[in-house]
């Protein structure tokens, strides 16, 4: 099945299903591109244990393609919190997420699988690779379900573990591994369909310096391919790697700042609070 058979892939992909949708429409132009990711809104209460917790309070976010953006904050600003709602693993309270125009309000749970598993590619800090498959199974799996024939899936698994470092490591299972190369099979995977955006969630946070370099490394390779990029990193350094820095205080963005191509400054956008954020050492 291609990406256009998506399940009300179009359905609500009317004009008033965006935000933002300039009048610029002098007939005959075309429609603007629309941000891979657009949130308005954003509002998520957590209801654990204890009093309720308002992770994300009102965020707005706008993702184009090929960027490289970084979400950056002290633990508990509701980094993990914004990825997830992204990624369609938590639902908001209120607001709206716009997938490539589309609006995924009404967006149930088989229909975000379905996103996810051909669009979206999501890595964790602990890596959630499946512990009784083998790590070539890891990768192919996502691309047998996303309906990939087998064939494909095994080429197109051998040439992604090639270029993460990984040839030879097929048979091996997860619990043999490194971190570093549990997170490598975990970013094939994820990068398996080719997604519109990959999803990152401290993809180092669990690995020494070196896996940290390497992770980093391989991300700045992909996006410098084009791959668009949204990775949480409560880490400042980490987040200079990309190319947009958000910053998360409290739920709510604080600074948005476009970093200069050699890193040695940066550009706010919009009225956040700059400065907030040292983004160099
Ligand atoms: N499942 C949950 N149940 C209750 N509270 C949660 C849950 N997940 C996150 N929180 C709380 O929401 C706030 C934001 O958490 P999180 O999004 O994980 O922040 P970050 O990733 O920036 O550390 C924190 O106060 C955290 O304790
Ligand atoms: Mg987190």
């Amino acid at each position: 099945m291609s990406r256009a058979e998506a399940p009300d892939a179009h359905s609500d992909n009317r004009s008033d299903a965006h935000p933002g949708a300039h009048a610029d429409g002098a007939p005959g132009t075309p429609p603007a591109a629309h941000p891979i990711v657009r949130a308005r809104e954003l509002v998520k209460t957590h209801h654990g244990e204890g009093a309720p917790v308002k992770a994300v309070r009102g965020v707005d976010l706008d993702i184009e393609r090929g960027e490289f953006v970084a979400v950056t904050g002290p633990s508990g600003a509701g980094k993990s919190t914004l990825l997830h709602l992204l990624g369609g693993l938590q639902r908001p309270d209120s607001g709206g997420i716009w997938f490539d125009g589309t609006s995924l309000d009404s967006y149930g749970e088989a229909q975000w699988a379905v996103l996810r598993r051909r669009r979206i590619g999501i890595v964790f800090q602990f890596f959630n690779l499946v512990s009784n498959l083998t790590v070539a199974d890891n990768v192919e799996l996502p691309a047998l379900l996303a309906g990939r024939g087998p064939k494909r899936a095994r080429a197109d698994r051998a040439e992604l573990l090639e270029e993460l470092g990984l040839a030879g490591k097929e048979r091996s299972m997860p619990g043999e591994l490194s971190g570093g190369e549990q997170q490598r099979v975990a970013l094939a995977r994820a990068l398996v369909n080719h997604p519109d955006l990959l999803l990152a969630d401290e993809p180092a946070g669990s690995l020494d310096s070196k896996g940290t370099r390497e992770v980093l490394r391989l991300l700045s390779r992909f996006h410098a391919r084009g791959q668009t990029i949204l990775l949480v990193t409560h880490d400042a350094r980490l987040a200079s790697a990309a190319d947009r820095v958000i910053s998360l205080f409290d739920g709510r963005v604080v600074d948005d700042a476009v970093l200069d191509a050699d890193g040695d400054g940066a550009r706010r956008r919009g009225t956040g609070v700059a400065g907030v954020l040292e983004l160099k050492d």
